[in-house]
């Protein structure tokens, strides 16, 4: 595959009707590689990442890195060779933060490593507030002095102190960030009411192949014991759940017979329930997943998100445009962000019959979506246009798709693997 996914002005030109068939292998997860690769900045020694998916925001975290004195070397294979022994800057700045939230995740692995860190506070994005409030609670009980200064958060310590934290809300690069911190942190650390997502554990057993001393993790309850210094090690990425599982969404869609690759169906349970409830025939072994439409029309079904294991956030968008399309009506509640239904109103511009109050939206399927210039706002409102274009009678054209490229690595030469008749344009 070629690297054509970082184009940031691209517009992705979809025709639809085609049923999907065929294979396709799943990238690397994003949302594991983004923490893996921030945790570099707490090895001694030299680490290498492998599986790497091929996007914009690997790109901006070894910018990031980069610029504080990482030496980074990125392999043909996608792999990234990482020294983080000279660590001489310990700033995220504001133009990396604003591009990409997760640079957060710098915070713990600078502040519990050099005793200091200045990050430029998120702030709201297309989908919420998003704050990172609890991120900082959690530094200042392990004995951080944290300022929010000029948009800035600097934080300082001599040595973090282990503690236990009872997480008021479930946040994902939250409990990252505190688990990253509490493992060179004096004594023990405990985090109650952790994230228990797949990305949470892929982080944790490469910290542990490093040296860290963690259990717990994918529980709601991880336990760190605090060591003095972390090695250099090898380590290989997860595949993308989310990535599969927005395949298998497009199969169901277009009423085709896919099967995805190096994919784990025991991180999709509760996504492969609700496919299976559409009434499409969904098939697993160990790495794989196989969905069959079986020239059925879907039945439209009802999804509230929350936190893992229940139904992804990631996965509500791509759900939304399924609905759009399914016989019957679907609800769809959005509990984790309080402003992720954007593309409700470009899906609707396809003809789509879907009513948003707050955070809930009923969908009643239309017989057929007619193409449309459309524009999305986040990574997986993108998706969820580019599946509806999918369906559509005639040609979309899918704008702004830097946010596709976020987190789908090459999502047209996947697609075209698979039959479906989409192009990549440039500006
Ligand atoms: N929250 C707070 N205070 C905090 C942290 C979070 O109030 O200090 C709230 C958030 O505003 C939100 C909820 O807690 O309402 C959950 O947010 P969380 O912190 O879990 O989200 P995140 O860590 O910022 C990660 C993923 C998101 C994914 C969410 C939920 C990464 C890099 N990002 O974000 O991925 O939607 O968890 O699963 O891991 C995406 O890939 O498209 C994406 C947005």
């Amino acid at each position: 595959m070629t690297g054509r996914s970082n184009r940031p002005v691209d517009k992705l030109i979809v025709s639809g009707g085609v049923p999907l068939h065929g294979a396709i292998r799943t990238s690397g997860a994003k949302n594991a590689a983004l923490p893996i690769l921030a945790a570099t900045l707490l090895a001694d020694g030299p680490m290498t990442v492998g599986n790497l998916p091929h996007l914009h925001d690997i790109t901006t975290t070894m910018e990031l890195l980069g610029r504080m004195g990482a030496d980074l070397l990125l392999d043909e294979r996608m792999e990234i060779h990482a020294n983080c022994s000279n660590i001489r800057e310990f700033t995220a700045p504001h133009e990396l933060v604003r591009t990409m939230r997760a640079s957060i995740l710098v915070l713990g692995p600078l502040l519990t490593r050099f005793g200091r860190a200045t990050v430029s506070l998120p702030g709201g994005c297309a989908i919420g507030s998003r704050p990172v409030n609890l991120h900082i609670e959690g530094l200042v009980r392990m004995g951080a002095e944290v300022r929010l200064e000029n948009g800035f958060i600097h934080a300082t310590a001599r040595r973090l102190v282990g503690t236990q934290l009872v997480m008021q809300q479930v946040t994902v690069t939250g409990t990252e960030n505190l688990m990253m911190a509490a493992t060179l942190a004096d004594g023990t650390t405990v985090i109650e009411n952790a994230a228990r997502e797949p990305e949470i554990v892929d982080l944790a057993n490469c910290l542990n192949t490093m040296g860290a001393r963690i259990e717990g993790h994918g529980s709601g309850r991880i336990v760190i014991e605090g060591v003095e210094t972390l090695s250099g090690a090898r380590y290989a990425v997860q595949p993308d759940r989310i990535e599969t599982a927005t395949y298998l969404v497009a199969a169901a869609m277009t009423g085709g017979r896919i099967r995805v690759m190096d994919a784990r169906p025991d991180q999709l349970r509760a996504v492969l329930d609700k496919l299976a409830e559409t009434g499409v025939e969904v098939t697993a072994g160990p790495d794989w997943i196989g969905l069959d439409a079986r020239g059925r029309s879907l039945s439209a079904v009802d999804v509230t998100t929350a936190p893992f294991p229940a139904f992804p956030t990631d996965m509500q968008a791509q759900f939304t445009a399924l609905n759009s399309v399914a016989h019957g009506t679907g609800t769809i509640r959005e509990t984790v962000f309080e402003n992720r239904f954007m593309h409700a109103y470009e899906l609707q511009r396809m003809g789509a019959d879907i009513e948003v109050h707050g955070n809930f939206a009923v969908t009643r399927g239309v017989v057929r979506l007619t193409g449309a210039p459309v524009a999305a706002t986040d990574l997986r409102a993108s998706a969820s246009l580019v599946l509806a274009g999918l369906v559509a009678e005639g040609e979309t054209v899918v704008d702004e798709i830097h946010h596709v490229d976020r987190g789908y690595e090459c999502i047209e030469e996947k697609l075209a693997q698979l039959g479906a008749r989409i192009r990549r344009v440039p500006m």
